[in-house]
């Protein structure tokens, strides 16, 4: 197992959580071997359009008469499943923005679920199977168990759908929480609880990068 593909979308270019736990995740996997590499995108510095067509959800023999999909458009959708196809493994930046995922990283589920094609329909086309992905979620506030947030996150039930149920990916999860506790008042009281989430989050991201990556 060796090639990573490491995706961002954190808009925050300077102080971001997410950026910074999966270039950890992303520095683990290249300190494992020299044959350990990394490709990166960065959803946010470079935003991918919205789908432009509903034909795209459809594998090509799927789509009904009239569906056509310009082929600039084609072409950069199967960009995409490629980097996926050919990595080892994922690791991917989520933040936590108005109780979701950043609309940059959902253009970019957006194409590579791909019914008859990424997703399962008329066969088992499934080719992401197993494929590692770890989800690395950083939010401002806390959507624990017992907290007012609880029930309320839907950035990782939905990925967990789409990524582990639709593609069938071997997803991983790991949270930072409470990041905003230094700069929202009301969280201040929560701020130790925020630290031990970043270095619980680190620690679990360096030993999984090691588990993944040497499968
Ligand atoms: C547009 C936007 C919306 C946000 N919405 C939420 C939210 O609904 N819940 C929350 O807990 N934090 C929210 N936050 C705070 C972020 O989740 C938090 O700052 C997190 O650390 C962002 O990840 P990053 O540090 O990798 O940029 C929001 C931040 C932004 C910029």
């Amino acid at each position: 197992m060796s090639q990573l593909l490491h995706l961002d979308s954190s808009a925050d270019r300077t102080g971001s959580t997410s950026r910074a736990l999966t270039a950890l995740f992303a520095d683990s996997w290249h300190a494992i071997s020299p044959d350990h590499s990394v490709i990166y995108r960065d959803l946010h510095a470079n935003q991918l359009p919205h789908l432009e067509t509903n034909a795209q959800h459809w594998a090509p023999r799927l789509r009904v008469p009239g569906e056509e999909v310009a082929p600039e458009a084609e072409a950069l959708q199967q960009q995409l499943i490629d980097e996926v196809l050919s990595a080892d493994a994922v690791v991917v930046g989520a933040p936590m923005y108005n109780w979701g995922i950043p609309s940059t990283l959902k253009a970019w589920l957006d194409h590579i679920c791909v019914l008859g094609t990424t997703m399962p329909l008329d066969g088992p086309t499934q080719p992401f199977a197993g494929k590692p992905i770890v989800v690395v979620s950083s939010r401002g506030n806390t959507y624990a168990p017992g907290t007012p947030g609880e029930g309320t996150d839907f950035v990782i039930p939905p990925l967990r759908e789409v990524l582990g149920v639709a593609l069938g990916m071997d997803v991983f999860v790991v949270t930072a929480e409470l990041t905003l506790a230094n700069r929202v008042a009301p969280l201040a009281p929560l701020a130790a609880q925020g630290e031990a989430s970043l270095a619980a989050a680190r620690s679990s991201l360096v030993d999984l990068a090691k588990t993944i990556g040497t499968r």
